[in-house]
Parts: structure tokens; sequence; C-alpha cells
């Protein structure tokens, strides 16, 4: 990849990004480099996003594949048709290429999500290809990685469910990058630009969902909070019910009452409350929207 075409590639995506100037070079740095890489962080924060537009911009495939324990190796790498295999016997011809055989033919980007929460033996699949950059398969024959192809592995932080440690083995052959949510303002532009909305009853909800979302991040009862997805909902829900309910210039009292329910809606399910706290998400969220709304107006005003 040659260093105008990186520069060329970043500018272009960095128009349709916001913020995360950092992390794009940097994930750029890496796969220009021909390297595999971790993405760490939790959900929603730009990580499918980037990927989507550096393999868009270069015109390669990207494949998903989601990490958890019914990973195994043989449907990362492909399996013979059973039907044709009792007809024909095993060939090439009937083996249905699984997303890593066809990232490796196709010079293509295979994104695993969760990577952590895949089976050992998968794991160690992966390795095979990511070091060899080619996969031996069983009455295939050798199947060779086009230049392009690169694993792309994402982990939550927070995950504590069914995850395996890393071993030294994996862990060796990758690169990290850490990303994190971004700050209010990027997170209100993402709100805006994902969800469309303009004018003066925009302007009030879109600051308020994302204050309220970040709100569920920092609550001492909550495990995981929302991500920017839960404000984009929230955005997107107020709107509806503000619709729904005629309210065209609400009243505080209807404004912030309209918030809370869109809230329920948008973020009760996405907020992962310690075990330990006894609490709901919606008392949670009933206390997030007091403490906005009620104890600290200010910070809740238009504009
Ligand atoms: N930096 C960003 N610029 C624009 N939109 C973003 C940005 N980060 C996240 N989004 C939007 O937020 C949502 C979640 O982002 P995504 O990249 O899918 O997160 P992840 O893959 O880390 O879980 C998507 O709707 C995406 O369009
Ligand atoms: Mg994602």
């Amino acid at each position: 990849m040659g260093e105008t075409d990186v520069k060329e590639t970043r500018r272009r995506i960095a128009a349709h990004l916001v913020g995360r100037e950092r992390e794009l070079e940097l994930a750029l740095a890496a796969v220009a480099a021909g390297r595999d890489l971790v993405l760490e962080g939790p959900p929603g924060t730009s990580k499918t996003t980037m990927l989507k537009a550096i393999t868009e911009e270069w015109g390669i495939p990207l494949f998903f594949v989601e990490g958890n324990a019914d990973l195994s190796p043989a449907k990362l790498v492909g399996h013979h048709n059973p039907a044709r295999v009792l007809r024909e016997d095993y060939s090439a011809d009937n083996f249905v290429a699984g997303p890593l055989v066809e990232a490796m033919r196709e010079g293509g980007f295979l994104y695993i999500e969760e990577f952590n929460r895949a089976p050992e033996d998968t794991l160690n699949t992966l390795l095979t290809a990511m070091a060899d950059r080619a996969v031996e398969v069983p009455r295939v024959g050798l199947v060779e990685a086009q230049p392009t192809f690169r694993v792309i592995a994402s982990m939550n932080p927070f995950d504590n469910v069914g995850t395996t440690r890393l071993s030294t083995s994996v862990s060796d052959r990758l690169n990290r990058i850490v990303i994190g949510y971004q700050d209010a303002e990027s997170e209100r532009g993402i709100v805006a630009l994902r969800t469309g909305l303009i004018g003066p009853l925009a302007d009030r909800i879109i600051p308020d969902a994302v204050a309220v979302t970040r709100a569920t991040r920092e609550h001492p009862d909550v495990r995981q909070g929302s991500s920017v997805r839960g404000a984009i909902d929230c955005a997107l829900v107020a709107h509806e019910l503000f619709e729904l309910r005629d309210l065209v210039e609400p009243s505080d009292t209807d404004y912030q009452a309209t918030l809370f329910d869109a809230m329920l809606v948008s973020l009760s399910g996405r907020i992962h409350v310690d075990e330990a706290a006894e609490t709901s998400p919606e008392r949670v969220l009933r206390e997030i929207w007091e403490d906005h709304f009620i104890l600290e107006p200010a910070r809740a005003e238009p504009g």
C-alpha cells in the first residue's frame, strides 16, 4: 500500500466519521502494514464503522463472524456438503467454504466479534492462518491467502460471560488498539448524523438523550451502561412520542415525562445492573432522569 494511498484513504474515511481521527489512523497503519489486529472496546465505539469504511474504501470484502462457544474450527474453515459427499465422495468441488477460507481466497478482512468467546481450538486454527497466511483443508488442499487478507478481532473489556483469556501465543500475534467511549460532543454529533433529526425539538432531545445515556455508564449500580446506540434510539423514540402525543411545543413537564418514557424503551434493556446491587434498570433510569432534569436542571436546559 503506497503512502499517499493510505493518506488519501484516511482523508476520505474521516469525512464520514465523527471524530476518531487517532483510532482511524492507528487502525489504518496496522492494516496497511499487513498486520492483524484486535480492537478492544465496549460495544458502540465505532469498531464496525471503521472497518466497514476501510474495506469499502479499498474495495475488499468484509466477513463477519460472531465469536461464541459454538464457533468451531469447522464453522470457520468450512465443510463438505454431506448429501453430495454421500453421492460423489469427498471432493474440492463439494466443499462449502467458511468465512476464514472465503476471506483468505478473496483477500478480505475476517472480522471476529467477541473474539475471546471462541473456543481454544478455533483460536488455534486462526493462529495457523495468521502465521502461515495459508490453511491446509483436508481433501481440498492448501488454501493460500490473498495479500489483503487480515484477521481483525474485537473484544469487549467488560465481557465476563464465557470468555477465554487469550493465550500468549494468540496475543503475541495480534496488534491491539484500545477504544473507549467518545466525548459528549462527538456523541451528539453521531446521534444527529444517524437520526437525521433537526429543528428546535431535536436540539433539545439530542443533548438530553446523550446526557442520560452517558450517565448510565457512570451509575454506581451499573456494571455496563449503554453505548451511543441507546442515545440514537432514545432520540428517535422520543421524537415519535412527541408526534403521537401531539406535543409540538411541549411544556417542561410533558417534555420530561416523554423523555423518561423514551429512556425506558431505549435504555432499560441496554444497561446491565450489578447483581450485588438490589435495584432494577427502571430504578436506575429514574434516578438518572431525576438527577438530570430535577436536581441539575441547568444541564438540561435547551441550547
Ligand atoms: N465515529 C462515529 N461516527 C459516526 N457514526 C458512528 C461513530 N461511531 C459509532 N457510530 C454509529 O454508532 C453505532 C454503533 O457503532 P459501531 O461502529 O457499530 O460500534 P461497534 O462495532 O464498536 O459496536 C452505528 O450506528 C454507527 O453508525
Ligand atoms: Mg460492531
